[in-house]
């Protein structure tokens, strides 16, 4: 196989900048192991697992790990989520690329595994309050929270550390705090004003759909509209 340059998006990018130098991390559905291979090619010290569960892009990752000459330090392993860190003593784990009830499920399912891990990057597509939440019941703190606007798509990245202790906020688990992220709320840039004036085009779109049933659910109606005034308030500053 030649060996085409690891082009990294700048979503990738930017969740490489939260693994330290000299990390031993797992890449949760890592196809064709690009994270993997981006980090242990810039940093000789560092190892990792990629970890996948459908064949295909387990067959990508082997090759892109072989192409680089980076079996050593990378073990391609495919199972089904943290499985594959059984045994192994990791210390971050990142999930990225799937949607917020899919990354929980993963955590939930796996969460016996997590005991020598420091730190949790999660990359939800979509629905980050469920990671929020699951991280508030969970040993791990969220410390840190991004969200940026790549080829029309807005993502957000959550950064949760074990035994961190770092501010009031994080205590915060209003339904507010953990729909819209208590530092993304803080800091409410650009790409952040962009996907909630998208979500709430959304939520009035269903809302008036919901309103031409001819039994209308009432309760789903007053949820969406809470969640729409939630929005304007975020967008007006309120
Ligand atoms: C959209 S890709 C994202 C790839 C990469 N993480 C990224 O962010 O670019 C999602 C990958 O997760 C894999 N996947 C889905 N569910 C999984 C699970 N339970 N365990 C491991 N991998 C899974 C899929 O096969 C797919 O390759």
């Amino acid at each position: 196989m030649s060996i085409k340059e690891n082009i990294l998006s700048n979503r990738l990018k930017k969740i490489a900048q939260f693994l330290p130098q000299g990390a031993y991390f797992a890449d949760i559905g890592s196809d064709h192991a690009y994270l993997p291979v981006h980090i242990c090619k810039q940093d000789q010290t560092a190892r990792a697992v990629a970890g996948e569960l459908n064949n295909g892009p387990y067959l990508s990752a082997c090759q892109h790990v072989a192409a680089y000459g980076l079996t050593d330090r990378i073990d391609v392993i495919k199972g089904d989520g943290l499985t594959v860190i059984t045994d192994l003593p990791v210390k971050q784990i990142v999930v990225a690329g799937m949607g917020g009830v899919l990354i929980q499920s993963i955590l939930e399912k796996g969460k016996e595994l997590l005991d020598g891990v420091e730190r949790l990057i999660l990359q939800p597509n979509v629905d980050s309050h469920y990671i929020r939440k699951w991280l508030a019941s969970s040993a791990f703190h969220l410390t840190a929270e991004r969200i940026l606007e790549e080829d029309g798509h807005i993502y957000e990245i959550l950064v949760a550390d074990a035994h961190a202790m770092n501010g009031d906020h994080l205590e915060d688990q209003s339904l507010k705090s953990l729909m819209f992220g208590p530092m993304l709320l803080q800091e409410k840039n650009g790409a952040f004003r962009k996907k909630w004036e998208r979500e709430r085009e959304n939520k009035l779109k269903i809302i008036s759909q919901i309103k031409q049933a001819k039994e209308p659910n009432q309760s789903k109606i007053k949820q969406f509209e809470l969640e729409v005034k939630w929005i304007e308030e975020v967008l007006t500053d309120e």
